[in-house]
């Protein structure tokens, strides 16, 4: 299967630095705190997982997946020279295709989701609900929804749809409105406990919400 990520992967982390002035790093682990030595965590589409590398260094039992080898390079350049309590677990492959039903204490879907067409994107949002333990956590990250004035709703629409775009063209993402996630988790069956957001040029550019599984 083609790389999607094979030429902008290796810069993926480094223009989400600059689009955002850092926020996006920090979005990605806003809620660390609450993960436990031992946990079971796992991340989608890892990308190169500056995330899935700080749940590792909290004593997580850490799992990764990724289709793109182009992205697993960079995440695996990363590790050098770091050491777990847990070695990372890293799999190549489709998120779709992970069978571990209500296997994790946490399953993070950072910047992810937003790649996918609406329906594609509801049916991996329910995959990563799936493999979430009874009572786990589902941690989303991404562009937070538009609110505010009219003007600041255009200029929050505009600063998606420019990243939208770029990823469009480079990567063959989606073209899409920004997803309401909070809706889609509690219609399946989440209970939201916390939604930390983060600013950029005035508003609410980005957040993180961790949801429980009920
Ligand atoms: C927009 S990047 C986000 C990367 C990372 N989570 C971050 O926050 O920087 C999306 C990632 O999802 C991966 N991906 C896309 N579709 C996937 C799928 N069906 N299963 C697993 N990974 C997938 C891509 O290869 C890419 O690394």
């Amino acid at each position: 299967m083609k790389d999607k990520y094979s030429i902008i992967g290796p810069l993926y982390d480094f223009l989400a630095t600059i689009y955002s002035f850092n926020q996006i790093d920090k979005c990605k682990t806003a809620m660390h705190d609450t993960i436990k030595t031992d946990d079971k965590v796992l991340f989608a589409g890892v990308g190169h997982g500056i995330d899935a590398i700080a749940a590792a260094e909290r004593g997580a039992q850490v799992t990764v997946v990724d289709l793109s080898e182009t992205m697993l390079a960079r995440f695996n350049r990363g590790l050098r020279k770091k050491e777990f309590r847990h070695p990372i677990r890293q799999l190549h492959d489709n998120i779709l295709n992970i069978d571990e039903s209500s296997s994790y204490d946490f399953v993070f879907g950072n910047f992810f989701l937003n790649v996918f067409e609406e329906e594609m994107m509801l049916e991996i949002l329910s995959q990563l609900v799936k493999l979430a333990k009874r009572k786990g956590y589902v941690v989303i990250g991404d562009f937070s929804l538009p609110t505010g004035n009219p003007v600041a709703r255009f200029f929050q629409i505009l600063y998606w749809r420019i990243a939208d775009l770029i990823f469009w063209a480079a990567a063959q993402n989606a073209l899409h409105p920004v997803y309401d996630y909070q809706k889609y988790m509690k219609q399946l069956g989440c209970k939201i406990k916390t939604v930390k957001y983060f600013r950029f040029l005035f508003d609410d550019r980005y957040y993180s919400i961790l949801g429980q599984k009920k």
